[in-house]
């Protein structure tokens, strides 16, 4: 058999990015040796220091160098000494938009021995994936002001979504529902008449089509279209604010949730925080006829930048998105595995500084248990 071997674009960018990008290479490399495979790292120093000392936020050829590489590994964006927006449109935007990352998708996973703030809700219950869709919505900057800083300042920023992009969004959750489950392994929400029915997976649009009629309404008809190709799949329709409150209340009615790229940026924070927070969610921006990008959904957490006291579970997690991605599905499998028994047997709390283990001693825990 061919040697296994992938080059990877390390973007360990603002604050404890670099701590948690390092302890996922460590995983990584590890998860190579035990399973095969090569994979090396070249590291981009891009993000608030690089911008402070030279002025560039991303050099023009960012794209065309990443796109070289098989996947890229982010750590984190945003510093508390550049205005907030500039970084986060410059490089994390910018890149989303350019390397056409048309998918965010956002695995919801209440890991064993996880203190979960849901009364009665345990690992069981806590099973989901968000497809966010990365390229469209408010998101794109389209707007503008007038008469800014006086009395009659007016300040339009446009929901704005084609066709193309919500069809090419829900064709992807629509795949990934049936992949996660089948006739044989079907999700366990189905009642006994949905799989008479012949359905083995749900799939539950997201918007506000009682107020956002234009876009919601597109989507929610591209949603019915496409669902014909997909009788296995369950169709399943929740508001955004509807949508926030079953998260909280009963979060096992979700199978796989496919929603506009605001309403997945709020509700994946609700999500994170219902499964251990921000120190173990994981997030992996795809392109799938391109190059993706993998990363923690939690932020640069100036505070405890250079303490070694940060959960690197998220950057860990991602890392293993990224070899599933690649096709090292067996060592993407192990690294969840041992960050589940991590969780269960070793971690006092995911929280910074209350985890019992340094930063890299949880690197160290997770590599040593593949
Ligand atoms: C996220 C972040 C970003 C977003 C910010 C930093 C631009 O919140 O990845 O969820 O809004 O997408
Ligand atoms: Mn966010």
């Amino acid at each position: 058999m061919a040697q296994r071997s992938y080059r990877i674009a390390a973007l360990p960018g603002d604050g404890t990015g670099p701590e948690v990008v390092a302890e996922g290479i460590k995983v990584i490399n590890a998860a190579a040796k035990k399973f095969g495979f090569e994979i090396s790292f070249d590291t981009y120093n891009w993000g608030g220091d690089h911008y402070l000392a030279t002025g560039e936020l991303l050099p023009d050829d960012a794209e065309e160098t990443l796109k070289k590489y098989d996947a890229v590994f982010l750590g984190a964006i945003g510093s508390p000494k550049v205005k907030p927006g500039i970084l986060e449109k410059g490089i994390l935007l910018r890149l989303r938009f350019a390397l056409d990352q048309y998918i965010n998708l956002r695995p919801v996973k209440l890991f064993p021995g996880v203190e979960c703030p849901l009364v009665g809700k345990g690992p069981e219950d806590i099973d989901y994936v968000v497809v966010r869709e990365n390229t469209g919505d408010v998101y794109t900057g389209m707007g503008g002001a007038s008469q800014v800083g006086t009395p009659d300042e007016v300040a339009v920023q446009e929901m704005v979504y084609t066709r193309k992009q919500v069809d090419r969004c829900l064709k992807y959750a629509f795949e990934l529902a049936r992949k996660r489950h089948s006739k044989e392994n079907p999700w366990k929400g189905l009642s006994a008449e949905d799989k008479a029915a012949g359905y083995t997976a749900q799939l539950t649009l997201c918007g506000k089509t009682n107020v956002l009629t234009y876009v919601f309404g597109m989507w929610e008809r591209a949603f019915h279209e496409m669902g014909k190709q997909y009788p296995d799949v369950k169709l399943n329709y929740c508001h955004i604010d509807a949508t926030c409150m079953w998260m909280v209340k009963n979060p096992e009615w979700f199978d796989v949730i496919v929603t506009a790229n605001m309403f997945g940026d709020i509700i994946t924070d609700l999500a994170a925080m219902t499964s251990g927070g921000m120190g173990i969610s994981a997030g992996g921006n795809l392109n799938p006829e391109g190059v993706s990008m993998f990363e923690p959904i939690g932020g640069s957490a100036p505070k405890y930048t250079g303490l070694g006291v940060i959960n690197p579970c998220a950057a860990i997690l991602a890392g293993a998105m990224m070899l599933d991605y690649l096709g090292e599905t067996e060592a993407a499998k192990a690294i969840e595995n041992s960050v589940a028994f991590c969780t269960e047997k070793k971690l006092k709390s995911l929280s910074a500084g209350k985890m019992g283990y340094s930063t890299s001693g949880v690197g160290d825990l997770v590599a040593e248990n593949l």
